[in-house]
């Protein structure tokens, strides 16, 4: 993100916080885990890092799967509603993936964050160096779309309208992931009438 893309995006999820799970698309999103989960080898002994995580759709459900998760989020307000819902085996880090890592995790989850994210192959390339030889990594977000999705795109510090997962897949090979895939996993039905499908890209570091 360019700083001032990373302000308009804080501002936005500050704005949002306070509804954010109640939201049609959230409701829905709910239920990704279910579709995802099954995809990855889940243990109760692994640490997993859930980038961008927001109020914890996805580090929720995880928790209950493995040992640990650390959720990032740059977002104080998004992690303030994760905070409160008091997991044991959830830390949160409030801060930019950018700024460094300092633990090697066994997966890399992300839902619905990479879209806010304008380079893209740094950002790959920060998750495949903090994943132990073979660790995991699941990226769900939108196909590619026309902008339509988030409306006021620039207002919410969207920088990608989706993405060609096979020009994600080349740019996570470069940085050194392999057995990568992808596939559509999930359709959002949107208040504006259309539906704006989502694909998984999985792989291993
Ligand atoms: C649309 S929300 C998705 C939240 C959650 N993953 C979900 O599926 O409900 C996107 C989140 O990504 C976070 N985010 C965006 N860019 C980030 C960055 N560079 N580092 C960490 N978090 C970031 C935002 O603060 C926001 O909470």
């Amino acid at each position: 993100m360019t700083d001032k893309t990373a302000t308009l995006a804080d501002a936005h999820f500050v704005r949002a916080a306070e509804r954010f799970e109640h939201s049609p698309i959230s409701q829905q999103l709910a239920a990704l885990t279910d579709q995802v989960f099954p995809l990855l080898s889940l243990s109760k002994a692994q640490h997993w890092l859930d980038f961008g995580a927001g109020t914890g759709a996805v580090s929720v459900p995880l928790a209950a799967q493995v040992q640990q998760v650390t959720a990032l989020d740059t977002s104080a307000a998004m992690l303030s509603k994760l905070i409160d819902k008091n997991i044991a085996n959830i830390a949160t880090l409030e801060q930019d993936i950018f700024c460094g890592l300092h633990d090697v995790y066994d997966g890399v989850i992300s839902s619905m964050a990479l879209h806010h994210v304008a380079d893209i192959e740094k950002l790959l390339t920060c998750m495949h160096q903090c994943l132990h030889q073979g660790g995991q990594l699941a990226l769900v977000d939108l196909y590619q779309e026309d902008g339509s999705f988030h409306g006021d795109n620039a207002g919410k510090g969207v920088v990608h309208f989706g993405f060609a997962p096979q020009q994600l897949l080349e740019i996570a090979q470069r940085v050194g992931f392999k057995d990568l895939s992808y596939r559509e996993i999930f359709n959002i039905e949107h208040k504006n009438g259309r539906r704006y499908p989502l694909f998984v890209l999985l792989g291993r570091a």
